[in-house]
Order: C-alpha cells, then structure tokens, then sequence
C-alpha cells in the first residue's frame, strides 16, 4: 500500500486532480489518498496558505500529488506563494520537467528534453523590498545548492544521452549565476563521460525554439528554468501536456508545469493530461515503472484518437477526456 497525500489547490487544479485520481483508481495499484490543503484559496478561508497539517500529511506519506496554486499578482500582506513554500520547507531541491513529443498537432517532432531546474535560491526567495519608487530583490545563489543540482542534472544525464547543458547569464550576473556556472562544471568533472557545455540563458531560448532536439538535459538557476520550461512545454504541444516533479532528499511533490489557469477555471475543459503524466512521473519514482508506463502509452493512444481538449483543438471536455483515458486502461 502506497500512503499518497493529494492538494488539488487552486482553479483548474481542483479539476485535473479530480480526473487523475479517477484514472489513479483504475490502475491495480493499492493506492490510499489522504486529502490536505494548500493555496489561494485555503489563505483567504485560514489565513495561511500551507497549513501546518498539511506539511506533517506530505511528511508522512510515501508520495504527494498537487495540481495548481494561485499566486495573485500584487502584495498580499502575510502570503506566502503555496508551492514556493512548500518546495523549499521540504527541501524540494529539483525540479524535474520533462518535455517530450506527443502525437498531438502543432507538437515539433524528435524532441526529448529534460530541464532540471534549481527550485528554492535564485529570485524565488522571494525577499523583495521598496524604497519609494525603487524596489529591490534579492537573488541567492550557493555553492552547496548549485553542487547538489548540478549532480542531479548530470546524474540525469548520464542515464540518458550523456549530454548536459548548463543554462546561465554569468556575462551579466558573475557571481550569482556565475557561481552556478563554475560550480556546475566543477561537479562534472566527476562526470567526464557526460559532455557539458554552457549556454547563456538568452541564446538558450532561440536555440531551444529553433534546435529543440539539439537538446537533451539543461540544468538552471530558478527563474530561468521557470521560465524555460513554459517555453519547451510550448514546443511540445503545450502547458496541457507538461509535467513536473519537486524531488527532494526526503520528501517528493508531483505537480504540472502549469497554473490555476483562471480564464477557463469552471468550464469542465481543463486538460488533465499534465497532471496524469505527472501521476506517472510519482509512479515511476515510488517504483511502480510498470504503472508508469502504462499510463504514458495510453496517454498517447488518446491523444492520437481523441476526444481532444480544446487547448488541442479538440471539442471534448475534462470528464469526456477522462473517462476515454479510462476506457483506454480497461
Ligand atoms: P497558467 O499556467 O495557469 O495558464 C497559462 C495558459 O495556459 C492559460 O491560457 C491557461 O488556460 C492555459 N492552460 C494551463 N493549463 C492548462 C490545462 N491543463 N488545460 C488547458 N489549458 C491550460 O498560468 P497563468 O495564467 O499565468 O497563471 C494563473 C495562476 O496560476 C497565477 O495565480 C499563477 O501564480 C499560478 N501559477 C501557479 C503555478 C503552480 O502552481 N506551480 C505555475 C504557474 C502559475
Ligand atoms: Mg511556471
């Protein structure tokens, strides 16, 4: 039996979790969900976004699924951004999101990509302060998070096409993400069947639009990663489809790339497809790779068949797309 706390959080996360324990159940797996809190809308109803419960629940499970968390654009005195938070109390240091070609249209073909991004130092500590018309944020960067990242990235590398891109500005920023830069390629060198190269952040984001495929693993700070990773979902047929990991020492969150998505929360038409990909990202790392596997094949077999969502220029809605995945693993 496998103990998996599930946070739908905000939006369309309460929708795609809803579908994905509705395939989760279907796999012959004994899977026991223990339901907790977190996001937008747990800090306007307790006055916190993370509940205490709700970290002790992911501590005591052996693995936890999210959906989405809302952020709101502007300064919310006493809030905290929920998955921000909960990736750093947990010590959730990687951030896994892998970005590969489905059978959809408007998906580029022979890309299969993993960015392994740094997920609690950079610009995400989020200390921002103002002065007036002035505003100032802190960016932290160190050696001891840009080593065990790296590591994971070349680790990642290693099982797969011994590639590793490193992905920086260390032109601009020497010694924030210069840091990031040297500490990562000191940690190859303990890696030297991995070929590892550097690429400032901006070139990365033409080559990764132009040569998608010349990639195979990038490892980068916080913010760029973020913002990279919505980038190759987008070659890939989109936010829909990209799922994601928060890999720790002790504790591990699976949730998908992409957010509460407010302007179609509500219409049944979210795609659950992140998040399912996402469940199969949780199996896998729990040791079910049959599981997994099998999951990813009929998310393919779907996605070529239809019914599609709309984000893939289908007609179908969230519950229709579901229970197609269903059918497909029965
Ligand atoms: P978003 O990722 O929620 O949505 C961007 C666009 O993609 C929207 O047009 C949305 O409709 C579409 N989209 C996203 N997921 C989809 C799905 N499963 N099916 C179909 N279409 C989908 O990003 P946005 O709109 O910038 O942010 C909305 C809120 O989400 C903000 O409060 C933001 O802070 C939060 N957010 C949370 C994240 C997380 O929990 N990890 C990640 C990104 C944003
Ligand atoms: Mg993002």
């Amino acid at each position: 039996m496998y103990k998996i706390s599930v946070i739908a959080g905000d939006g369309i996360g309460k929708e795609v979790i809803g579908s994905t324990i509705k395939v989760l159940k279907v796999l012959d797996l004994d899977l026991k969900f223990d339901y907790a809190e977190a996001g937008w809308d747990t800090f306007l109803k307790t006055g916190k976004s993370v509940p205490d419960e709700t970290l002790d629940k992911i501590r005591s499970s052996d693995s936890c699924l999210a959906g989405a968390f809302t952020s709101p654009s502007k300064k919310v005195e006493g809030f905290q951004g929920a998955i921000r938070y909960m990736r750093r109390e947990l010590n959730l240091f990687a951030n896994l999101r892998p970005a590969k070609t489905r059978p959809v249209a408007g998906c580029l073909e022979n890309v299969d990509m993993l960015m392994v991004r740094e997920n609690t130092q950079g610009l995400y500590v989020e200390r921002e302060r103002r002065y007036d018309d002035v505003a100032i944020a802190d960016a932290v960067v160190t050696k001891s998070a840009s080593n065990r990242i790296a590591r994971v990235a070349l680790a990642q590398a290693q099982k797969r096409k011994k590639e590793l891109a490193i992905i920086h500005k260390a032109n601009v920023l020497p010694l924030t993400t210069g840091l990031f830069l040297d500490t990562a390629m000191e940690a190859a060198e303990d890696y030297p069947d991995v070929n590892t190269y550097d690429v400032i952040v901006d070139a990365a984001a033409m080559r990764l639009v132009k040569y998608p495929s010349s990639f195979d693993v990038l490892v980068t700070t916080n913010l760029f990663g973020d913002i990279l990773s919505d980038l190759m979902a987008g070659l890939v047929g989109g936010l829909g489809l990209a799922p994601s990991a928060n890999i720790g020492e002790q504790y591990a969150i699976f949730e998908p790339v992409h957010g509460s998505a407010p302007d179609i929360y509500g219409k049944g038409i979210s795609n659950p497809t992140a998040t399912i990909l996402t469940a199969a990202m949780m199996l896998e790392h729990i040791g079910e790779s049959e599981a997994a596997k099998r999951l990813d094949e009929v998310i393919n077999k779907v996605l070529k068949t239809g019914p599609l969502t709309p984000d893939l220029g289908g007609k179908a809605s969230t519950s229709e797309f579901t229970d197609a995945v269903i059918n497909a693993l029965k």
